[in-house]
């Protein structure tokens, strides 16, 4: 079966991915941005739409990470919500979709798919929502009881919320009805509701999802159009491509019903060596001498603010037993003094100060293209090529400015090979992604 065998569209589409709180963006050099200015917010989009980029993302934190009491010294205090942020873009963009990354675990459906029907009704369909289970007790703490859902269990949740969500979507035949009335009983939730608002002008919102178990991969070939993917690198982009189509396929979906865009860093320069330079000024801003003690302090569990960020790594021992100091950083669970022992003979071993062993366990290096522009331009067309991907989602190291780089030279190379939009297709990101409309479904009223 042809529906079967995957075709690479010889295209990649570009989102940007405007993370709000964490080390891997600059916030420290003088033309940093804000990350709760709005005016930041509003050059970033409006550049990449100058890029035609199909897709604007926000993250989503509900929780600040804390470390012995206080905020963490890697992330940046505030983040605006982000579909409130969402629907101020849409007034100042005219194509470029508008991406809410949204948990199942802490939200209510018949909530979350009324406002996301809002934000695509308002922007002209243009919403979308990055599906994610979040994973931590410590955001959960915020909310209703610590981490009350286990992986496997967060994942059966999200699959029943979205497809909640898609009845709700579903409702309406026509503006003037009859609307279904849709009904569930679930473990966490209920819904009993005759949905509020019509359909949109892609008729729903576009679902990306992110999350790389096998559960949340699977979870993805069954409900998701996009999987911002955490494998950018080539010979990991073709093995995950390869996963998901055959997960997709397994769904009954297809081989190209999934697209896939990994997260990325792009660091160019009108020269290889140029870029070189800049990536070395890049990473020196990202881990300065406070973000690289707060780093190792998140394992070992206590000040180590009298250590010289260049000098060795501490020879103390970790005071926890496991590294969930500072909840949220995604390293539960491993052993303190093990991981200590093992990062102290790395560091000796390969001749890094703190800072330098910092920065080499938290730069992106396996999402990042170093380059010329002409030089990660080639690279990115053998991508489309083989339909390793079907784009990147960039993550800017410097707000608002770090994507010229991007718009003004990297585009305009890919324009030239012809992988990358000239115009937007159409109005909506659906149409944008060259993504299929989806058949409402004949279900009946009450399910
Ligand atoms: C590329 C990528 C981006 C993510 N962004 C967010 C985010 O902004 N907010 C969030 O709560 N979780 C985010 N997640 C994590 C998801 O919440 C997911 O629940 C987590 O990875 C656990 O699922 P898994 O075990 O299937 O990976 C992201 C995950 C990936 C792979």
């Amino acid at each position: 079966m042809t529906r079967d065998i995957f075709q690479p569209s010889g295209q990649i589409q570009f989102g940007i991915f405007f993370q709000g709180v964490n080390s891997g963006t600059i916030w420290k050099a003088p033309q940093a941005g804000s990350q709760t200015d709005f005016e930041s917010f509003r050059h970033i989009a409006q550049t990449a739409e100058r890029g035609k980029f199909a897709a604007f993302f926000l993250g989503e934190g509900l929780r600040l990470r804390e470390h012995l009491g206080r905020p963490h010294a890697l992330d940046v205090v505030g983040r605006p919500d982000a579909q409130t942020m969402l629907a101020a873009l849409a007034a100042v963009t005219k194509n470029i979709g508008l991406v809410a990354t949204q948990n199942t675990t802490y939200n209510d459906p018949a909530d979350l798919a009324h406002r996301l029907s809002s934000l695509d009704l308002i922007s002209g369909g243009r919403a979308a929502w990055n599906i994610v289970t979040t994973d931590n007790a410590w955001t959960g703490a915020n909310f209703r009881r610590g981490g009350y859902l286990d992986h496997a269990d967060r994942y059966k949740h999200a699959e029943a919320f979205v497809e909640t969500s898609k009845r709700l979507w579903d409702s309406w035949e026509t503006p003037t009805g009859p609307a279904r009335r849709v009904h569930h009983e679930g473990q966490h939730y209920t819904v009993d509701v005759t949905p509020r608002l019509l359909r949109s002008a892609q008729y729903r919102p576009v679902l990306f999802q992110a999350g790389d178990s096998p559960d949340g991969r699977d979870f993805a070939a069954r409900q998701a159009d996009v999987i911002f993917s955490a494998h950018p690198k080539f010979d990991d982009a073709v093995e995950f491509r390869r996963d998901i189509v055959a997960r997709s396929i397994a769904a009954g979906r297809g081989a190209s019903a999934v697209q896939i865009m990994p997260a990325s860093e792009f660091i160019l320069g009108a020269t290889d060596q140029e870029a070189q330079e800049k990536k070395a000024w890049v990473r020196s801003l990202q881990i300065g001498p406070q973000q690289a003690i707060a780093y190792l302090e998140q394992f070992w569990g206590r000040e180590l603010s009298s250590y010289d960020p260049d000098g060795p790594l501490p020879e103390i021992d970790p005071v926890v037993e496991e590294t969930s100091e500072t909840r949220g950083s995604g390293f539960h669970g491993a052993k303190a003094r093990q991981l200590a022992d093992q990062w102290r003979a790395e560091a000796k071993d390969k001749g890094l100060s703190i800072r330098q062993f910092v920065t080499s366990k938290t730069a992106r290096i396996d999402s990042t293209f170093t380059g010329s522009y002409t030089a990660v331009a080639d690279h990115l067309a053998e991508y489309a090529r083989v339909g390793a991907v079907d784009g990147f989602n960039i993550s800017p190291w410097l707000i608002p400015t770090g994507l010229d780089d991007i718009v003004n030279h990297l585009v305009p190379e890919l324009q030239e090979r012809g992988v990358y939009p000239t115009e937007y297709r159409g109005t909506t990101l659906r149409e944008n992604l060259g993504l299929e409309t989806p058949v409402r479904s004949g279900e009946p009223a009450h399910v």
